[in-house]
């Protein structure tokens, strides 16, 4: 089965690169260990800071022999002020197994690239592009950012699903005639135009072709699942009544429903059936010097929010003699004139 190449993307892109990449210095080779130092060294570090100790590996360390044949403490003490000093190990370690498995020349395939240590898909897909013009298309931040937006993927970057999506989208997209050209450019392309914040889409030429700009949401890609799980909360929302008067509770702590009113609350970390739940010093402190005439269970309500569940239990108390502590007394007819939740709202549509 043939898939059909839609090039147009990286023709503009191509076109872009040509004219507003940076001169950087491991652009001005196909050196594969050369150019895997500094993918290595860009992995966590920005280009401006990782200038000078490319600079400083290379001139120290102009083989992969003479890297392996280092000490470790000096290959750590280049490394110094970089931080991620695994990628320093790795790096050491890698460059050994290069000069003693394959006589001191880098590898040319994907998977023997990919085995060293230190090495990922993406510094993989980097090194056999770059160095030796290879169809294996890089998929990083950058990338993750440009396609996100161009084609208006749904799919979370943070999730394995959506990995695979942009993977496949990613090597679908490529210039095979031009892999390294390609990769290089749609990085930059990301970093320099299509940014994090406030993208350059005025000047920017695949506005035409950006699913993202044509409907106004540039600023809702890429998407992310996060790896914030959705909270259970428990409430137990106490009804008081005490003849023709009720009791409000403003929300006015930084959490949901900020400002807004509900009857008096007491939250638990866990289910808790009213019996229990009356025996609390939360619940004793909210009826200290008045009577509880009844407690009546009403219903539970299950609400649901973006990231977190609630599990509201409400109860009518029918008291006599009741300070409102933490609360307002109003006129049972009144209520109608404070803000609420929809939880709340729900249920006083039904009391
Ligand atoms: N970030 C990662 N690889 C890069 C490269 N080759 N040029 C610029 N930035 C990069
Ligand atoms: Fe990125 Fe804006 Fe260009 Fe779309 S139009 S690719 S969001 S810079």
């Amino acid at each position: 089965m043939s898939v059909n190449k839609d090039l147009k993307l990286s023709a503009i892109l191509i076109r872009w690169y040509n004219e507003h990449k940076r001169n950087l210095p491991w652009r001005n080779t196909s050196d594969p260990y050369l150019i895997w130092l500094s993918e290595v060294i860009l992995q966590q570090t920005r280009v401006e800071q990782g200038y000078s100790y490319f600079n400083k590996l290379v001139k120290t360390f102009p083989t992969v022999d003479l890297l392996a044949d280092a000490e470790e403490d000096d290959v750590l003490k280049l490394w110094e002020g970089l931080g991620y000093y695994s990628r320093a190990r790795n790096l050491h370690a890698a460059a050994k197994t290069i000069t003693n498995e394959y006589a001191g020349i880098f590898p040319r395939h994907y998977k023997d690239v990919l085995r060293l240590k230190g090495i990922g898909e993406y510094t993989a897909a980097a090194i056999v592009s770059f160095a030796y013009n290879q169809p294996y298309a890089v998929v990083d931040g950058n990338v993750y950012r440009v396609l996100s937006r161009v084609f208006a993927i749904e799919e979370p970057i943070d999730s394995s699903g959506g990995k695979k999506v942009f993977a496949q989208l990613a090597q679908l997209l490529l210039d095979e005639s031009n892999p390294g050209l390609h990769n290089q450019a749609i990085m930059e392309f990301g970093a320099l135009q299509c940014v994090p914040v406030s993208p350059k889409c005025d000047s920017c030429p695949a506005q035409d072709m950006c699913a993202a700009y044509s409907r106004n949401e540039i600023n809702l890609f890429p998407k992310k699942a996060g790896k914030q799980k959705s909270r259970n909360r428990y409430f137990h929302y106490l009804d008081i009544r005490d003849g023709d008067y009720m009791f409000l509770h403003k929300r006015t702590q930084k959490d949901i429903w900020q400002n807004l009113y509900e009857l008096p609350l007491i939250e638990t970390t866990s289910e808790m059936p009213v019996e229990e739940l009356s025996r609390t010093d939360d619940f004793r402190n909210m009826f200290t010097n008045s009577k509880i005439l009844r407690l009546k269970y009403v219903k539970e309500v299950k609400h649901v929010l973006s990231h977190q569940v609630i599990y509201a239990a409400f109860y009518q108390v029918d008291v006599s003699g009741m300070e409102p502590k933490g609360c307002i007394k109003i006129k049972i007819e009144d209520v109608d004139l404070y803000p609420v939740s929809r939880l709340v709202h729900k249920y006083l549509e039904i009391r």
